[in-house]
């Protein structure tokens, strides 16, 4: 039976989760609804302030905009957002956006560039900091539960490294405070600089 279920599974779901024509029908309802003056309409926010959410992993989108619900992650913004959007909603907004195209920025310094992806790949074996790439993958594309952080707004990912460090965002089951806390202000910004390029 087991093999069975097993092999069902194997053939109807495909590694990446397919589009669900009406989540997103109901997703883009919200999204031209609720989200676009901050987010855009597919995600791909031109302000540093809001992250992108085009191309972020679907299951760390919902599990976002739970916390949010919760209380468990803390923002002003996004409290309001979420304070009447039902477990639905926040399903098809989270499909929606996740199956947007991501896109990256572009970086011009060369240098802090270079010191960033050598944080990234390697971390710092003087301090016991441990890559980046560990968890958020090669390419920065995350993972189910993992975000994506490549391409994201360098503003975005410096306030969330302080957040962590800070404890003021405790939603990450502990693991990014001591990551954080290992990271000077300028390699915060560096490994910021080379990731908004990935
Ligand atoms: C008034 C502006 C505003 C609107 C409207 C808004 N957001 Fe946000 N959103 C923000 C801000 C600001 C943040 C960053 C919060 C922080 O600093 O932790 C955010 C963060 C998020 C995150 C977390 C992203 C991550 O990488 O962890 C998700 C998911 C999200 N928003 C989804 C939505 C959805 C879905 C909608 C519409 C239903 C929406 N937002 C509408 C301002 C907004
Ligand atoms: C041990 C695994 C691990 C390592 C190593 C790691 N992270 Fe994370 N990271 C996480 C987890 C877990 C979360 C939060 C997931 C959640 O909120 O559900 C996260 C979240 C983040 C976020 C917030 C993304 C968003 O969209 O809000 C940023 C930015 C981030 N990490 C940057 C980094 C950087 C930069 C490094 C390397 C210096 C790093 N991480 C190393 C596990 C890790």
């Amino acid at each position: 039976m087991r093999l069975l279920a097993w092999l069902l599974a194997a053939c109807v779901l495909p590694a990446q989760a397919a589009e669900d024509p009406v989540l997103m029908q109901r997703g883009e309802e919200q999204v031209m609804g609720k989200c676009f003056l901050c987010h855009g309409a597919t995600g791909d926010s031109s302000s540093p302030l809001y992250p992108k959410l085009a191309g972020q992993n679907e299951a760390y989108l919902l599990k976002q905009l739970r916390n949010f619900k919760s209380g468990e992650r803390d923002s002003n913004d996004m409290r309001k957002v979420v304070s009447d959007m039902s477990d639905d909603d926040m399903r098809a907004a989270a499909h929606f956006f996740s199956n947007q195209q991501p896109s990256r920025g572009k970086s011009a310094y060369g240098e802090m560039r270079a010191v960033g992806e050598r944080l990234y790949r390697q971390g710092n074996p003087d301090n016991g900091l441990v890559p980046c790439r560990d968890c958020h993958g090669e390419n920065g594309a995350g993972s189910d539960k993992l975000p994506r952080i490549a391409g994201q707004h360098t503003l975005y990912i410096e306030t969330q490294l302080s957040l962590f460090e800070e404890r003021k965002r405790t939603n990450d089951n502990a693991q990014m405070q001591d990551i954080a806390k290992r990271l000077s202000v300028d390699e915060a910004r560096a490994v910021a600089e080379f990731l908004r390029g990935l």
